[in-house]
This record gives C-alpha cells, structure tokens and sequence, in this order.
C-alpha cells in the first residue's frame, strides 16, 4: 500500500478515477477505473483487497494490465454512454493483446449483463456490486476462455470483513460504507434496481475500520450510504430489535462511536435524506467538535407536488423545516444538495419553486441534473418523460446560474474568518501552496509553510475565485 496512485482526488459523480496501489514486479496487473459515487470508489477498494489476495496488484499503466475493469455508474444515461465508449476502446485493445480480460463491475452490471455479454461482446467478465467474493473465482472461468457472470443481489452482503485496499494518493481521507442498497423507491431513481435492497453494516466492524484508518494516519473518514439517516442494526425497519443480546444502533448512535475514536479524527458523512434525518443526528454533531459542520441534504425539487411524483417522502414545507433545525442547532454548518430539472410534467411554475427554495436556503454547493429517464423505474412505467430537452437544458441553466451566485456570495462572506483546515493536498495551481478543507467542506488554498498532508493548520481566508477560497496561514483559532 505505499505507492498508491489516483489521477483525480474527488470523487463526484461523473468523474473517473484510476487506481494504483502496491506495483509488485511478479503479480499480474489489474487496471481498474471507478465510475459515479463515492461508493463505487469505495467498493472499487473492497475489489482490489480480494483481487490482491489472489495474485493481482493494481497499476495505471493500462498497456501493462492483464485484467481490465471498469466500476460503472448507471444513474444517467451519458453515465453508462461513457462506459459503452470505453469498452469499444478496450475491446480494439483486446484484439491486439490476446488474454487481455475485459469486466463489467458496479451498477451497469446490473442492468446490461445480456447486451454487454452476448450482444456486443465487448466484455470477459459480469459481476454486480454484491457479487465481489465471487471475482477469483469468475477470473479462474475466463482465463479458461468462458465467459462469466454473476449479478446476483443479496440482502447480507456488506464486506464487513474485507479490508480495503486503499487507493488514495495521500493518505489522509477514506471512505467507509455503513451501508449498501437502498429501499426509497424514488421514482426517478435506478439505485434500487441495480443495488438491491438496502442493508447496515455491523457498526463494531465500521468503528474498527475507522480507528484501524486513524493508526495508520488518516485523518478524515466518509461514512457512506445511499441514505445514511436509514442506517439501523439489530433493528427491522419498523424499529423491532432483532436479537435482545445485542444492542441496537442507529445512525446517530453510529456517529457519536465513530466521533468518540479520536479527536483527531474528522467525520463527514453522505448521503443525509430530508425524510429521515432527526434532530438527534444534529446533536451529535453539535457534540463533538471533530464530526463535520457539513450536511449533503437533496432537495431534487422545491416543489411539493413534483416532490410527491418523485416519492422523495417529503414536502416543500417539510424540506425547510429540515433546514431551519440544521441552521438553529448547527449555526455554522454548510449545507449542499442535489437538484434535478425538468421532471416529468414539471411546469414553469413548479420550476420557480425550485428557483425560490434556493433563494430561501442559499446552499454552499449542489450538483444539479436534468432529468434522465431510467429503464425500470417507476417514473419510466408511470409518467411521460414530456420535458423537452431545450426545456430541461433551459431550467437547468437557471438553476446553475442562481446557484454559482449564491456560491459566491457565501465565498465573500468568508472573507475575513479563520477556520482550522487539514491539509489533503498540494494545490493542483501551484507546487508552493496546499489545499485544505474546513470544517464545512469548503476548500482553501494557501502557502505550505512549514507543514505537511495531513496536518491540522489555521487560516484565515483572504480572497475567493468561484470554486476555491484563497487563505493565509495564522497561528491562532477563531474565537
Ligand atoms: N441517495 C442519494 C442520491 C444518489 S444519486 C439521495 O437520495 O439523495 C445522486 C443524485 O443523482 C440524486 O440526488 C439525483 O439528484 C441525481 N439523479 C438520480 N437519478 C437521476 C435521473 N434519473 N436523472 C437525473 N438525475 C438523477
Ligand atoms: Fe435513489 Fe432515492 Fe435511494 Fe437516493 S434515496 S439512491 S435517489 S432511490
Ligand atoms: Fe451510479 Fe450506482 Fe452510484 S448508479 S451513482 S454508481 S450507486
């Protein structure tokens, strides 16, 4: 795990990353690139931890690669177009290197086995998100020249014992999923469809994953899931508990034993749903100063009706509410969200309720979508995807234009504040400067000083540029 390699360091969606731990001259080379959220890069480790206790390093040499896989993203359609041009690359590069083994992981797995498999023939090798313990055993079928599938859901798996193969460059942030699959049926949404139902993670596995990451000198850990706030063990959905030996945990719960390992060590967590997210989460992280005054809360619509089509579970009314607990027991917390536009039947109107809810909030951030019609979901079944396009493109510029203001302004705002930062990279601008994030998840660019990744620095912000704060080190905190 010391030479550990990542072409870009932020996984959002859409983004591709490229792995690289643990060059061995002897063992064959995977080349593995991770599509979509941050759990496809999470279980892209998970992958390379089984694939490396049977023979494979990993490498971002793809000319050197015995054994092609791509971690795929079905959420959009450009998502899975993207995929399906890699794979003609790779299927021209298979016919020059005889043996090359092509494979299909994550959420595209799911969905397309048949067409990617037999119709097209661009891959070796199928597997879905809950089927990773099978991959020696699969690779061992198609070195014999079958081909070979599994995509089978499952309603345990969660890779509690599987320690990840870290493929961060630096060494300071990891992920740790807390779950897997989810049950909200949003009817936009493929998730559901192509990573089963939703199940937790033994937290006593989770707290040992984190104080494992801190000793080795992490600094930051993402508890992840597609909704973290569903999070419960030993507990039915309806609240039963399962075994009275055991105690039960909640997401809060969960939190404030991750929080307790070690001061020094941060806690961010993603994705918080509007539906399930209680007080009780926000005290915790009102608690403990080293859990993160940053909430990822997705709004997708500001109107209620539309809301209601998306059986998000929430209203308008109930949203804000949401925001005004963030913004009473968490003062200084940033929130961000994820917006959609253009909606089945979304009218002009319902579209400024979206406008006018991101005037209400005034969000640090959001990732904003035109609506792309899934196969399966039940927005696909139930109602027309009758948006038109230019319609869709129009209301999403909108909505990126209020949100880059609102960016803005909340940049300007910062100028003058000191903030404690830890120190995740050098700056991608220039080799004499760092970037660090705050507490809120912003970043900062600032000179090195005398420090390294890693370590906790104070800085006061100076200027701002649309995506970055700019920062000068100081040697005191705010007060
Ligand atoms: N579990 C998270 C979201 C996971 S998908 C949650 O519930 O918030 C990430 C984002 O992709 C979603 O929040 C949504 O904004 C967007 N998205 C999902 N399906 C989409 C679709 N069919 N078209 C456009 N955007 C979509
Ligand atoms: Fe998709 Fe909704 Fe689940 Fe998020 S909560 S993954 S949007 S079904
Ligand atoms: Fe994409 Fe699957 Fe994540 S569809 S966004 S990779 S859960």
């Amino acid at each position: 795990m010391e030479s550990i390699e990542k072409t870009i360091d932020e996984s959002k969606q859409g983004e591709v990353l490229v792995l690289e731990s643990n060059p061995n001259k002897n063992s064959k080379k995977l080349y593995l690139e991770s599509y979509g959220c941050a759990m496809n890069f999470s279980d892209s480790e998970v992958v390379a931890s089984i694939l490396e206790k049977n023979g494979y390093s990993t490498t971002r040499n793809i000319d050197e690669s015995d054994l092609i896989l791509l971690n795929t993203c079905s959420i959009r359609d450009k998502a899975e177009q993207t995929v399906r041009k890699r794979l003609t690359t790779f299927k021209k590069m298979k016919k020059a290197k005889p043996g090359l083994m092509v494979g299909v992981l994550g959420c595209m797995a799911e969905r397309l086995k048949n067409a990617l498999l037999e119709e097209e023939k661009l891959v070796d090798l199928v597997v879905g998100p809950d089927a990773y313990r099978d991959l020696p055993n699969l690779l061992h079928k198609t070195e014999g020249g079958q081909k070979s599938v599994n995509v089978l859901l499952s309603r345990e798996e969660t890779y509690a014992d599987i320690s990840p193969v870290r493929l961060d460059q630096t060494g300071v942030t990891a992920f740790i999923s807390i779950t897997r699959g989810c049950d909200n049926m949003c009817s936009f949404c493929v998730v559901p469809f192509t990573r089963g139902r939703e199940r937790s993670r033994n937290p006593l596995t989770i707290v040992a994953e984190a104080r494992d990451l801190f000793d080795r000198g992490y600094r930051e850990v993402t508890l992840l899931g597609q909704n973290v706030d569903s999070y419960r063990w030993n507990m039915s959905s309806k609240g039963e508990v399962k075994d009275p030996n055991i105690p039960t945990t909640n997401f809060a719960q969960l939190m404030e034993m991750v929080g307790q390992v070690n001061p020094k060590l941060r806690v961010r967590f993603s994705t918080s749903h509007p539906k399930d997210m209680g007080d009780d989460v926000l005290e915790v992280i009102a608690k403990y100063e080293n859990i993160c005054d940053y909430i990822h809360l997705p709004v997708q619509s500001g109107n209620s009706e539309v809301l209601k089509k998306m059986n998000r579970g929430y209203t308008r009314e109930w949203y804000l509410n949401r925001i005004e607990a963030i913004k009473r027991i968490l003062p200084e917390a940033t929130i961000s969200t994820d917006i959609i536009t253009g909606f089945c039947g979304e009218t002009e109107e319902q579209h400024q309720d979206t406008l006018s809810l991101m005037e209400e909030v005034k969000f640090s951030a959001a990732y904003m979508y035109k609506y792309s019609e899934r196969p399966k979901t039940l927005a696909e079944r139930k109602y027309e995807d009758n948006v038109p396009e230019e319609v869709k493109q129009r209301r999403l510029t909108e909505v990126i234009e209020v949100q880059h203001k609102h960016q803005l302004e909340y940049f300007k705002g910062e100028i003058g504040k000191t903030y404690e930062v830890l120190v995740e990279r050098v700056s991608k601008k220039s080799e004499d400067e760092f970037m660090g994030r705050n507490s809120q998840s912003s970043s900062c660019i600032f000179p090195k000083g005398n420090y390294k990744i890693g370590d906790y620095v104070n800085v006061k912000i100076i200027d701002c540029t649309k995506a970055t704060l700019i920062a000068e080190i100081v040697e005191e905190v705010r007060s």
